[in-house]
């Protein structure tokens, strides 16, 4: 091996190792800076000498290819689905069958969550994986590989030097609670259809077209069974479980050996306790045998294992009744109707209260007071009505319509959005202001500590704040009279107050309260106009050329800064020394860099692989020296390419040149 292969090998090596500390044991040695030198030096030597590129690199996680559909991949064992016990009893009827089979009243079983996302299988030859495809009905699957590549938890290779001739293991793709709720907040941002669960999120991300959609999706992994093995045997399935950590597999630590049925009860009530906190849905526990012989000899019926089963939790839907609906003002004016219901328990919560989101939803679902309806809690969702229970409607009850007066200030409200929601449009709406400064003051806003609900509600009423920037002219000796208000906490708070003048310009663009931007898109703004004056410039055209804002958000943005009172209320947060710029360099990652473009891209048109870089700060150049820093080859590239290489510039492939765009986007 040449000095060439040898760093690159040794660099390929070093970063599968950091991968792992990082994606699947949530336990980094270096900072994100260092990953990232060691990845784009990786880059550039393959870059220079392709010739040592092999598919596992770190460097070849996102492919450029775009799939017109997916293929089809037959499992070699099928993938079995799971016999349900739905309480106590049925597990123990479970454990009383298994007892009976293997004569020992304390036989060993492995307990661990029902990982609610989508099963998958993947395949290792030689320790590389070469084919991933999903559940599909349990015979076939999807071919579903360069998506499942793009997962950081998942190893290309397999850790060690020992490892099966074929190795198959099957797993559950997932995506946290938080992240979904993130990933739906940034849809909703850019106008796209919400996904209703964490499941679905994770089965609409893993099933694109295009692995670099999937590649930008929060996807995750847990392997939890085998499928076909050669050249290496297990005793048990525990065995096989500390096997797949040692080889880089991501393994559930929820995971436990339990011996006899009381353990396995014990097992089912902590996990269900459990189910509240843990940060990803599960919808039950499996019970697995753990000798692998006795799952053997025990064998399956058509489609389920006799040696397994899924003990599941509670349903999370409940009936209840709605006894009032009440009528919220947010700091647009939009009228919210929230019902209040019949205390019920779901999933150990006790839920007293579900939005009914607006109008159009109410009239959708026929929704009024009085009825009995099924309420349902997914994940960390809140409480959302399935639907009326008609038959149990009682008499005299008449459909719900959203009050033609502002419940707050009384002024009379507008129908927006062809009659959807209803607005309070009278401008001193008390609600309207407490609900606009609590935003303001919130964390990923102006993140004001101490100025709570209770606070802002004494400010506005005594007309100590009417705009946001008299929170900045408060004194201390203004605060302390307010109901429950010692001088330390007035001080406190005031000093609050002026640190926030500092917040960085995203937070303070979110803060503002424009209608449609939430923190996503205050994050675009914030890097693609630099200062608030810049913003306040913003035209409709310069708006939608920007990915990800559609006309919609761009009109509602135009709107809000050409409005005369916004103009003043902004400008005064300037004049109060609110005017935060972005620092240089922290949203434009590649700025200073040059980049060559030569040969024919697959994927993409030169221009348009111009634009991509020029949007992080790059310039692209039609010629190559000594000055330039990446040649990104196509192909039948020809002399730039030769120039590129005499001149020793790092040449990149296209996947290459995606996966290093990759990198700078996921650190921004
Ligand atoms: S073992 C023969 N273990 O549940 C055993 N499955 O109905 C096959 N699942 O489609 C699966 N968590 O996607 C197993 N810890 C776990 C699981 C699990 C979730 C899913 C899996 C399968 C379904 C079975």
């Amino acid at each position: 091996m040449n000095a060439v292969e040898k760093e690159i090998r040794e660099l390929q090596q070093t970063l599968r190792e950091h991968n792992y500390r990082y994606y699947v044991l949530d336990d980094p040695l270096i900072s994100d800076a260092e990953y990232d030198r060691l990845f784009r030096r990786l880059l550039e030597m393959e870059g220079r000498y392709p010739e040592y590129i092999t598919p596992d690199s770190p460097t070849h996680r996102v492919g450029a290819e775009l799939l017109q559909n997916f293929g089809a991949l037959e499992h070699r064992i099928p993938m079995l689905s799971l016999a349900n016990a739905l309480n106590e009893e049925e597990l123990k009827d479970f454990y009383t069958r298994i007892v009976k089979f293997t004569g020992d009243p304390c036989t060993k079983l492995v307990g661990e969550p029902k990982l609610d996302g989508l099963g998958v299988e993947l395949i290792y030859e030689k320790g590389v994986l070469v084919a991933g495809s999903t559940r599909g009905d349990g015979y076939t699957g999807e071919d579903v590989t360069a998506n499942l590549r793009t997962l950081r938890q998942i190893p290309l290779r397999l850790q060690g030097r020992d490892f099966p001739e074929l190795l198959e293991v099957r797993g559950e793709v997932i995506i946290s609670k938080e992240n979904f709720v993130r990933l739906n907040k940034e849809r909703e941002e850019k106008g796209e259809k919400l996904f209703a669960n964490p499941r679905n999120a994770a089965a609409g991300s893993l099933r694109q077209l295009d692995s670099r959609i999937s590649a930008k999706r929060p996807l995750e992994i847990f392997i939890y069974a085998p499928g076909k093995i050669e050249g290496w045997s297990f005793k048990n399935h525990w065995e096989f479980l500390q096997q797949l950590k040692s080889w880089g597999f991501r393994i559930n630590s929820m995971n436990t050996l339990l011996q006899g049925e009381t353990e396995m009860i014990n097992y089912f009530r902590e996990m269900e306790e459990r189910r509240e906190i843990l940060p990803y849905d599960i919808d039950g526990i499996v019970i697995k045998v753990n000798d692998l012989m006795i799952q053997e000899k025990m064998g399956v019926r058509t489609r389920t294992p006799r040696w397994a089963i899924a003990g599941k939790f509670k349903a999370r839907q409940e009936v209840t009744q709605i006894e009032s609906i009440d009528v919220q003002v947010g700091r647009s004016g939009i009228l919210t109707p929230v019902a209040n219901l019949r205390p019920v328990h779901i999933g150990g919560v006790t839920v007293r209260r579900a939005t009914l989101h607006n109008q159009d939803e109410i009239e959708r679902k026929d929704i009024r007071v009085g009825d009995w309806i099924i309420l349902e809690r997914a994940g960390d969702v809140i409480p959302k009505v399935i639907k009326v229970i008609e038959e149990r409607r009682p008499a005299g009850t008449e459909p719900y319509r959203l009050p033609e007066h502002c419940p707050v200030c009384g002024a009379k409200v507008q129908q927006i959005d062809g009659g959807v929601a209803v607005k309070c449009v009278h401008r001193e709406c008390p609600a309207q202001l407490k609900n606009g400064i609590r935003h303001f003051a919130s964390k990923a806003a102006m993140d004001i500590e101490g100025l709570g609900e209770k606070i802002v509600e004494q400010l506005v009423d005594e007309g100590l704040v009417r705009a946001f920037t008299d929170l900045y002219r408060l004194r201390a000796e203004d605060l302390a009279p307010l109901e429950r208000f010692a001088a330390r906490s007035s001080v406190k708070l005031t000093e609050a107050i002026r640190a926030s003048k500092k917040r960085p310009l995203k937070h303070v663009i979110y803060a503002l309260g424009i209608p449609n931007v939430g923190e996503y898109l205050a994050r675009i703004l914030a890097e693609h106009f630099g200062s608030l004056d810049a913003l306040l410039q913003a035209e409709t055209e310069a708006l939608t050329a920007i990915e990800d804002i559609g006309d919609i958000v761009a009109e509602s943005i135009v709107k809000f800064v050409s409005d005369p009172d916004n103009r003043v209320m902004i400008k005064a947060l300037q004049s109060e020394g609110i005017d935060p710029r972005l620092e240089k360099g922290s949203a434009l990652p590649l700025k200073g860099k040059t980049f060559v473009f030569t040969g024919t891209l697959k994927d993409m048109t030169r221009d348009a692989a111009k634009e991509l870089v020029q949007e992080l700060g790059a310039r692209a150049s039609g010629s190559v020296s000594a000055k330039t820093d990446y040649v990104v080859a196509g192909e039948e590239a020809g002399s730039k390419l030769e120039k590129a290489r005499k001149l020793n510039v790092p040449v990149l492939d296209e996947t290459a040149f995606l996966s290093l765009l990759e990198e700078y986007r996921t650190k921004t």
